[in-house]
């Protein structure tokens, strides 16, 4: 059936400024790391990609990885980009990355650019694009000079293929550096995308400092800790879950770990009448030098409790504290 987008799509999702640049992003993101591989259901990847655009979320989250098997979530995404949304290129904002292993010897992994404009070329291919609206170094490789690094997102620029460039998983005081080199080559390094949710909480411990005095903005990953902090594994771990699957990331003992802390952190959300993931989303999104969350979802009906998050955003400081002392 024909895709007709849903004209108000811009009417409720609000959008923030990407650091000190001219980008804004809505403040969730739709990440096609889980559900969108060859694995998975193309229909309903579709439908969750138009729920995501019909509702104003025009940032897609990929990477050269991402399936299973690697490289078919670009091609699932390149399939919905050619049937649906081949109009609407100018609205979307479309992500991708290179730094982790893709294929065999020593240019299919790492920071090199003989692999980060190889994986680039082929991210495109798979993505049917001439150009990715940002272009990722998705590690930082300590074996790899971070000049070479960084050379290679500035010729992704430099040759048409990416309009901006960001990095992921770097540490501060990399991350200085990254800014510092890319600067010196004319260039803005636009993001850092961390991983951040109440559990995993290390870019308050300075990364954070560092984006808002360089100027970058910052996309939280993984900020329900993979679907931990919702109400998925609160009864145990369903069969449909990611914690159950063989190729899904989440391991079933970090589940039986945290679960008396996703029952209070429940309690402290149906207070706050909102869900678990609604709260986590809102606790993430509290800070505003968080541009955007960077969420996965498996069917439609998360996207749109998730989205209602939105309505929610303020926590008092007796939340806060409560929501600390749980921690
Ligand atoms: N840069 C990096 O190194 C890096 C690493 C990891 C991820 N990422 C990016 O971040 C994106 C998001 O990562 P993530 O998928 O781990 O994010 P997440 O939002 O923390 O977890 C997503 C999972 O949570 C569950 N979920 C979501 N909403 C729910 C709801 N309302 N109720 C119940 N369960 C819900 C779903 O699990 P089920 O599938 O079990 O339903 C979903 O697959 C990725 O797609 C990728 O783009 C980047």
């Amino acid at each position: 059936m024909n895709y007709s987008p849903n004209s108000g799509r811009y009417e409720d999702v609000s959008y923030r400024r990407c650091g000190l640049s001219g980008v804004s992003l809505p403040v969730l993101t739709l990440g096609l790391w889980h559900n969108f591989g060859e694995v998975d259901c193309y229909s309903n990847c579709r439908s969750l990609v138009q729920y995501a655009f019909d509702r104003g979320i025009n940032h897609f989250d990929l990477a050269n990885n991402y399936g299973p098997p690697p490289g078919s979530a670009e091609e699932t995404f390149g399939r919905i980009l050619k049937n649906d949304l081949s109009s609407y290129r100018d609205e979307l904002l479309i992500s991708t990355k290179a730094g982790y292993i893709m294929w065999p010897g020593p240019f299919g992994d790492g920071g090199s650019k003989k692999y980060m404009i190889a994986s680039l070329d082929q991210s495109l291919r798979r993505l049917g694009l001439d150009y990715v609206d940002i272009f990722y170094s998705h590690r930082y490789d300590e074996e790899t000079p971070l000049e070479e690094t960084m050379e290679a997102l500035y010729q992704a620029v430099q040759q048409g293929k990416a309009l901006y460039v960001g990095i992921s998983n770097y540490p501060p005081e990399q991350t200085r550096e990254a800014v510092r080199i890319l600067r010196r080559l004319n260039i803005r390094c636009l993001i850092h995308q961390a991983k951040y949710s109440m559990f995993v909480r290390w870019v308050e411990d300075g990364l954070l400092d560092v984006l808002e005095a360089e100027g970058l903005g910052c996309i939280a990953f993984s900020p329900l800790a993979q679907g931990l902090l919702t109400d998925r594994y609160l009864k145990g771990i369903p069969e449909d879950s990611r914690a159950a699957k063989e190729h899904g990331f989440l391991q079933e003992a970090e589940v039986e770990a945290k679960v008396d802390t996703l029952r209070r952190l429940d309690q402290v959300a149906r207070r706050r009448g909102q869900s678990l993931a609604q709260m986590a989303l809102a606790w993430v999104l509290r800070d505003p030098r968080v541009t955007s969350a960077l969420i996965g979802v498996s069917r439609v009906e998360q996207l749109e409790q998730n989205f209602k998050a939105l309505e929610q955003l303020d926590f008092d400081n007796e939340e806060l504290a409560e929501l600390e002392q749980i921690l």
